[in-house]
């Protein structure tokens, strides 16, 4: 399966209104229209690409649905064979489902920890409609996409065992930290746009990570935060295996952020060497304030594979 970027996420979260102002002022992000002319979301984005952050009113904060893009139609039927060959039950889209996400085509399916996946090809694009929030020199995305994601499952080698074999995720490199495992993959030259760590009886989205253009941008947001009195979840660091230097930040939806700057890429997949680590950071990241991730639920038995609930207090790179 050819998936070359992380294009949007929705979330669910009774805070939702709070992203008009957090999302803007705070992070930079720019409010987008949405399509269909609903209400109840608030629509963000970090680039020319409208609504690659949809943060909907409800009753938890939940992850509902990560969008991956492929380069055509072509594509997309490509893997939808290749879901169905692995025996995974896939959703065609609606019209309405399509003009909500932007896109030409997409599909959903679940994967074995019970996340959304939904697969799309033909993002819209307005090119030159990126206004920020708030002066600063824009977000790292393009080829890369919209950012990367760390998702807590209840099975890490069930889930890693999916996301490399079926959906073709290449590792990037792991890192033991505190009892956990923790494994980065890669699709794009980001150095991971994803990661997941397992937590038994749980599932959910413990940080998106949004990457600036200047370290400037980095510290600004910082004060930002310090000036609203907005807790930290994890202070300013730099990262062992991508080199970002960023802070971590509680967002509305439950979930951190994650705001960096100055990651590594993976320039050339045959020259790549998987490694190993010891610890998420070179320096900082030490605890913030913030109280622990709350972007989590219990896996019901029977999905998933374990049940028993741990403790979910990870403090994640
Ligand atoms: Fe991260």
């Amino acid at each position: 399966m050819k998936i070359t970027s992380l294009g949007y996420l929705r979330v669910e979260s009774p805070d939702a209104k709070e992203w008009a102002t957090f999302g803007p002022e705070v992070l930079g992000m720019a409010v987008s229209e949405d399509p269909l002319g609903r209400p109840g979301s608030v629509r963000l984005t970090n680039d020319d690409r409208p609504g690659r952050l949809v943060v909907t009113e409800g009753r938890q904060n939940r992850l509902q649905c990560t969008g991956w893009e492929v380069a055509s139609a072509d594509d997309l039927a490509e893997a939808v064979e290749e879901l169905e060959r692995a025996g995974i039950s896939v959703q065609r889209a609606t019209d309405e489902q399509r003009g909500a996400a932007c896109v030409r085509d997409l599909v959903s399916f679940t994967d074995p920890a019970g996340f959304t996946h939904e697969l799309f090809y033909g993002q819209l694009v307005v090119p030159g409609s990126f206004k920020p929030g708030r002066a600063m020199s824009g977000f790292v995305t393009g080829g890369q996409g919209l950012g990367h994601i760390v998702l807590v499952v209840p099975d890490l080698v069930e889930s890693l065992d999916f996301y490399t074999k079926v959906l073709g995720f290449k590792i990037s490199d792991e890192i033991d930290m505190a009892g956990n495992r923790l494994v980065f993959f890669h699709v794009n030259p980001r150095h991971h746009t994803l990661a997941i760590m397992g937590i038994p009886g749980m599932r959910g989205l413990h940080h998106l990570m949004l990457q600036v253009g200047d370290v400037d941008d980095v510290g600004i947001a910082h004060d930002l935060c310090v000036d609203r009195k907005i807790p930290l979840a994890m202070t300013l660091g730099r990262h062992t295996n991508d080199r970002m230097l960023s802070f971590y930040v509680r967002s509305p939806g439950g979930f951190e952020i994650e705001y960096g700057w100055g990651a590594q890429t993976v320039d050339d997949e045959d020259q790549w060497v998987v490694t190993h680590m010891q610890s998420a950071s070179i320096w900082g990241h030490r605890p913030g304030e913030a109280p622990a991730p709350a972007c989590l639920e219990p896996v019901p038995a029977g999905a998933g594979g374990l049940t028993t609930a741990g403790p979910v207090d990870g403090k994640v790179g």
